[in-house]
């Protein structure tokens, strides 16, 4: 089997059901910890008893939270592209400012398109001098990560196509 037929689309909806099943994931580990864990028996021993009730929920908050960690901040960088994109790349994007292809305009994002996605995040990432205008690195907004960058940019190409 080859990916090369895989489109853009269905690698970002396969990326998507595989965020969901992590969370999904996620959410049975804490179930199970819960369950698992449960209520400690009351026994003579006072003592032990009350060492595992203070233990025990600790464990069950750090397996659950080290999953969530995991997963959330990747998940929730594939879906702010939008976000991302409305409160920095705007700025240019929006109207064409500066040379800048305007989102939407498939014209100008055919040729740009068909150079692929890695040309498109390195050019995003690093910015770039065009025959148009400057790209500058991030937009100039150096606080954002690569993946909300690519995620921006994966909004402007599904917008512009
Ligand atoms: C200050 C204005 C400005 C801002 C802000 C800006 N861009 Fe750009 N961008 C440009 C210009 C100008 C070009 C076109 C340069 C050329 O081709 O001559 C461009 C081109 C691009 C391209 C096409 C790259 C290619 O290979 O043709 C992408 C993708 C892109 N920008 C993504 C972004 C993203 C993502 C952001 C926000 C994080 C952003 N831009 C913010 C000005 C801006």
């Amino acid at each position: 089997m080859s990916n090369s037929n895989m489109s853009d689309d269905s690698v970002t909806s396969n990326m998507t059901y595989m965020f969901v099943a992590m969370a999904v994931m996620a959410g049975i580990i804490y179930v199970l910890a819960n369950t698992i864990g449960g209520e400690p028996e009351k026994t003579a021993d006072n003592k032990s008893t009350n060492v595992a009730e203070r233990i025990a929920p600790v464990g069950k908050v750090s397996i659950a939270g080290a999953v969530l960690n995991a997963v959330i901040p990747t998940a929730n960088a594939a879906a702010n592209g939008k976000s991302v994109y409305e409160s920095g790349c705007s700025a240019c994007h929006a109207t064409g400012v500066a040379g800048s292809p305007k989102v939407g305009d498939k014209a100008a994002w055919k040729a740009r398109i068909a150079a692929g996605n890695k040309t498109l995040y390195k050019n995003a990432i690093s910015g770039f001098q065009g025959k148009k205008g400057v790209m500058p690195a991030k937009g100039g907004f150096s606080n954002l990560s690569d993946a909300e960058v690519k995620a921006a940019v994966d909004y402007m190409v599904k917008s512009s196509k």
